[in-house]
Order: structure tokens, then sequence, then C-alpha cells
């Protein structure tokens, strides 16, 4: 009857859905982006300065171009060349994207570590490379980490966009209820707190291990 196919609960199972396909989408590009953004900054560290102006170069038009214009650039655009499901061109044009932010966060680490810990370990005759590995990297993971904690959320709101092209993660899911039901807010609204419950709890426990690991700022 009416009064079921209005209620909210009854559609439980599309937003359960939908927080499945979210949540796959973006801990899938965090890890790919984290992957691919470590090589980015390895190349941008390099002494080869074809690979630091290629690194650099990616990441300054990954950072200036919508995500959204790339994600419908993966999906129709290379779609002439080879077909991408959406799923796989959303993966693909989520990771692509994160991996030029984790390039920043990475960089942006290591940039904090003072010039002075690099000048000793140099100055005490370690090599370019011992002075990375045991000096300045891990100091610079400590910066890094929560950062990346911080890069799964945006990615979390971010990769909302791949309902764009059909992806059907939540906010996908909230077209289909409101279609179903012909109310327009009411799956709004229930989608707007399903976010915020999982950003907010991803960001409490973040701050919790930070705590326990006793590198908290706050
Ligand atoms: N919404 C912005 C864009 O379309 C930011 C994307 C943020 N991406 C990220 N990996 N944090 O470009």
């Amino acid at each position: 009857d009416r009064q079921k196919a209005n209620s909210m609960w009854a559609y439980k199972d599309f937003f359960l859905a939908g927080i499945g396909y979210t949540l796959m989408i973006s801990a899938l590009s965090v890890c790919l982006g984290l992957l691919l953004g470590i090589f980015l900054s390895l190349m941008r560290l390099s002494k080869n300065s074809w690979a630091k102006k290629i690194a650099g170069a990616y990441i300054e038009f990954v950072r200036g171009t919508p995500l959204m214009v790339q994600l419908l650039f993966i999906y129709f655009g290379l779609g002439i060349v080879v077909n991408i499901p959406a799923l796989l061109s959303g993966i693909i044009a989520v990771s692509l994207n994160s991996a030029a932010y984790v390039a920043e966060v990475i960089r942006s680490g290591i940039n904090s570590i003072n010039v002075g810990q690099k000048e000793a370990a140099r100055s005490l005759g370690m090599s370019r490379q011992l002075t990375m590995r045991y000096v300045i990297f891990p100091q610079a993971i400590q910066n890094i980490w929560p950062a990346l904690g911080n890069e799964f959320i945006s990615l979390i709101k971010e990769s909302s966009i791949v309902s764009v092209i059909g992806v059907k993660d939540l906010i996908y899911q909230s077209r289909l209820v409101q279609a179903d039901t012909y109310r327009g807010v009411m799956p709004l609204v229930i989608t707007m707190i399903l976010y915020f419950i999982i950003t907010f709890s991803l960001s409490r426990s973040m701050k919790y291990f930070e705590r326990k690991m006793g590198h908290s700022n706050d």
C-alpha cells in the first residue's frame, strides 16, 4: 500500500548497496592512488629531470582539471578505443585523480621535516638514500599517515561523481529511491546523513589512532 511504498525503510537495501559501492570504490582508489602516488613522488625526488618533469606535469594537470571531466574522458573518450565498464572506469578515474593528491601529501610530509635533519645526516657521511630512508622518511610518515586518512574521507565524498556514468553508488541509489517514491527530499536527507555517519566515524577513529600513536596535534 501507499504508506509502505513511501516508507524509506522499505528502501534500505538500495541505500546499503549504495554504501557498499561507495566504500568499495573509495577504498580501492585510495590504495591504488597510494601506490601510484608513491611512484610519482619517487619520480619527482629522482635526479632524472625527465622523470621529474613528467611527474610534475601529471600532478599539475590532474589537480587542475575537474574529476568529473577526467571521469567522462575515461568512460566516453577512451570508450571510443576500448570499452571500459562504468564501475571500472570510475575506479580508474578516482584512483588516477587520487594519486596526484597523494603525491602532494607525500611531498608536503617530506618538506615538513627541517633541512637540519638532512644536513646533519649528510654531514655524518650518510648517503642521499640512507638519509631519506632512516632519517627523513620515518619522521615524514607521521605527517603523511593522517593526511592519507583525510584523502580516504575526501574520496568517500568525491567518488559520488561516478553516479553520472551510472555506477550504482550512494548518490545513484538515492536517485532511484526518489524516482520510485516520488519523494524528492527525504532520500536526499537520508543520503546526507549516511555520508556523514561514514565520514564522521572515520575521522573519529583516525583521531583515536593518532592519539594512540602519540602524534596528535590537538
Ligand atoms: N572535486 C574536486 C575536483 O573535481 C576535487 C577532487 C579531489 N580529489 C581527491 N583525490 N582528493 O577536482
